[in-house]
């Protein structure tokens, strides 16, 4: 909680300052309970979605260092690329197809060890090799958007992911919540 602190101080002072803090050498499971706070309070107050959704792609990759993460919006029933870190993406998938397009159709999170294992995954990088998809929903539990992590690698992404960065999707439908995001 010290770390939401710091947070919240360089916010009042108004300067262009901010910044994350992570205990050096934290497991995964510490590094998220750090995190988390520390997201809630950026996007604390602030109604504008792309700057939400940019600030978290941010903060999550340069946390775990991950391929690619980022959001998928829905619009006119489709989802659209949206704020990401990390190399070009596809911009439009369909409902149901790849792993994006079937956690908004399922209204599920998803996690995907190999996605050579998975049928009709969309290749956005031939670099990515395992991903997690995390719902995002509305206050009406309408899925709006998706979370989308993706690993060069077969053994980082797992469980304790999807229950944490499912806490995080919580975060952006809370502040549809409380500020009217936009
Ligand atoms: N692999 C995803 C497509 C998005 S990119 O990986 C950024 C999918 O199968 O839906």
């Amino acid at each position: 909680m010290a770390y939401k602190i710091v947070l919240l101080q360089l916010n009042k002072q108004n300067t262009m300052s901010e910044e994350l803090f992570i205990a050096p050498g934290a497991g995964k499971k510490e590094i998220y309970e750090s995190l988390i706070p520390q997201l809630a309070s950026l996007i604390d107050g602030e109604t504008d979605l792309i700057a939400n959704l940019a600030n978290l792609s941010a903060a999550l990759h340069d946390t775990f260092g991950w391929w690619w993460v980022g959001f998928y919006w829905v619009k006119n029933n489709e989802l659209v690329l949206g704020p990401f870190q990390g190399p070009i993406a596809c911009t439009r998938i369909q409902k149901g197809k790849g792993v994006c397009g079937t956690a908004w159709k399922e209204a599920k999170s998803l996690l995907v060890p190999d996605v050579a294992a998975f049928k009709g995954h969309i290749a956005c990088s031939s670099s990515s090799v395992s991903e997690i998809v995390i719902p995002v929903f509305d206050q009406h539990q309408q899925v709006v958007g998706v979370l989308d992590v993706d690993s060069e690698r077969y053994d980082v992404l797992d469980s304790l992911d999807i229950e944490y960065l499912e806490k995080i999707s919580q975060l952006i439908t809370i502040s549809f919540h409380s500020t009217g995001t936009n």
